[in-house]
Order: C-alpha cells, then sequence, then structure tokens
C-alpha cells in the first residue's frame, strides 16, 4: 500500500506563534494512525494545517502523492479529507438527516438525488439511523459524536480526521466508538485518530505517534509508543524516580 499522508517538515502556527515545528509523519493507506500527545501539544494544530485552514511557513504536505501545501481548503475537502471537530458543532436545530445531507450534497458537489442516498447509508453505518428524525440539538454525547462521524463521512472522504471523539464516553460507548471505527478502516477509509484514551489507541490503531511541542517525538507500533520511556515520562507524567 502506498502512503495516503506525508508531513515533511511543516511548520505552521496562529499568526506570529509557531505551534508546528518541522513536524513529519507517514500514513500508510488504509491504516488507523493514531495521534496521543499532552494538552497543548498541536494534535488539533496539525489537522487545522491538514485542512489548509492555517498556512505553513515551511514544509510539504502530500496528501495521495499529490502536493497539498498550497491547496485551498475548499478544494482539499473535495480531494477526500474528512474531519470531525474536538467540540461537535452540528445544525442543532436540524433533524440528523438534514444535517448529514447537507455534508454530502454540499460538501462533497453531489447532485440531490445521489446526496440522498449516501445520507441515508451513512446514517445506517453509524447506527443513526432509526434517529435521523430527530433533532440534533436533542442527542445524548454518544449520538452527538455519532452524528459528528457521520458529518465527516458525508464528503465521502478517503482520509477521515477524527479528533477525540471518544472523549467524555463511558467505558461501553468508547467500545462502540471503537467498532464504529474498525468498521470504517474494513469499508476502506484511512483514518488518523487523535484521542487522549490509551485504550483505544492500543486496541485500534496500526501505528501510533506522540506529540509534543508540535514536533513528532515516537511514531511506530501502539504498543511500543506507549510503553516507551519518552512517551511515559512526557506524556503519561510517569517519573523517572518513581
Ligand atoms: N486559534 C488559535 N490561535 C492561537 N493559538 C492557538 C489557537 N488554537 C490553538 N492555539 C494554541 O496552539 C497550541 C496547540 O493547540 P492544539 O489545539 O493544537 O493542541 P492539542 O494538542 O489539540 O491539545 P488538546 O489535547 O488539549 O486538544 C496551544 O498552545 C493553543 O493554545
Ligand atoms: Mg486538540
Amino acid at each position: 500500500m502506498g502512503n495516503i499522508l506525508e508531513f515533511q517538515d511543516i511548520s505552521a502556527g496562529y499568526g506570529r506563534i509557531q505551534i508546528l515545528n518541522d513536524l513529519s509523519f507517514t500514513v500508510k493507506e488504509g491504516q488507523v494512525f493514531g495521534v496521543i500527545g499532552p494538552n497543548g501539544s498541536g494534535k488539533t494544530t496539525m489537522f487545522n494545517a491538514l485542512l489548509g485552514l492555517i498556512k505553513p511557513s515551511s514544509g510539504r504536505i502530500l496528501f495521495d502523492s499529490i502536493d497539498i501545501t498550497r491547496t485551498p481548503s475548499n478544494v482539499r475537502c473535495k480531494m477526500g479529507l474528512g474531519r470531525t471537530f474536538q467540540v461537535p458543532k452540528p445544525f442543532e436545530n436540524m433533524s440528523l438527516y438534514e444535517n448529514v445531507l447537507v455534508a454530502a450534497v454540499h460538501g462533497a458537489s453531489n447532485n440531490e438525488r445521489f446526496g440522498r442516498e449516501l445520507a441515508l447509508g451513512i446514517l445506517k453505518q453509524t447506527g443513526l439511523y432509526e434517529k435521523r428524525e430527530l433533532t440534533a440539538g436533542k442527542l445524548t454525547l454518544l449520538d452527538r459524536k455519532r452524528l459528528e462521524i457521520a458529518r465527516a463521512l458525508g464528503t465521502a472522504p478517503k482520509l477521515l480526521l477524527l479528533d477525540e471523539v471518544a472523549a467524555g464516553l463511558t467505558d461501553a460507548e468508547v467500545k462502540d466508538i471503537m467498532k464504529l471505527v474498525a468498521d470504517l478502516k474494513a469499508a476502506g477509509h484511512s483514518i488518523i485518530w487523535i484521542e487522549h484514551i490509551i485504550e483505544t489507541m492500543i486496541g485500534s490503531t496500526d501505528a501510533l505517534m506522540c506529540m509534543a511541542e508540535g514536533k513528532c517525538i515516537m511514531v511506530g507500533d501502539p504498543q511500543e509508543v506507549i510503553s516507551s520511556e519518552e512517551v511515559q515520562r512526557l506524556y503519561l507524567g510517569v517519573d523517572d524516580n518513581e
């Protein structure tokens, strides 16, 4: 399998504040690629750079072997990048079906008939079909997270970007999300999943990157990354002298 994504020495930030510092990593096609790192280490900022919401001051981003470093954000979406937001942002007064339909019709510029079929398929895939007429604002947190994933799927992404979709859920609900991610991988999506819950990262990812201060500290086999001394010290707050 080829590489779906390559970050090559990306530096980027907000205004003059640089957050990502020569960040490099590679995601293979078909992989679930996990990302961990302390609060403020630049994980969500990496998604913002990948989606073109902030412009790198140096480096290159290759998506599916195409250089997208200067490609506008809306074009990147149509090329096959779909994201969830760390804080779910559904249209609160619209039904679940309408929420997914907006993404399916506008995000991927499908015609309405195709968009409707796509939206219904996604609602089934994400376990929301029975609730499709409910108003988004009335959902439980689990269903809001599911809807966030469904909306991202509406743009028919080749690479799906999940930002803490399991945060705040009960253990049983976290397992639900892990099952959904496994189903999406089986359906052929490549996925980058940012999450603080270690069990999800060990149980669901093919490769794991730990970030700190806008850099890749370690990347590789999830179990090895979690057990490494540097990651334990940095991320899990384990002291050398304990
Ligand atoms: N819009 C913004 N303008 C200025 N600084 C920002 C902005 N968004 C984030 N930052 C800063 O960038 C740094 C990285 O933030 P980011 O949200 O990428 O971290 P994160 O790794 O996703 O953290 P968390 O685990 O808490 O979600 C932080 O210091 C944050 O305060
Ligand atoms: Mg974040």
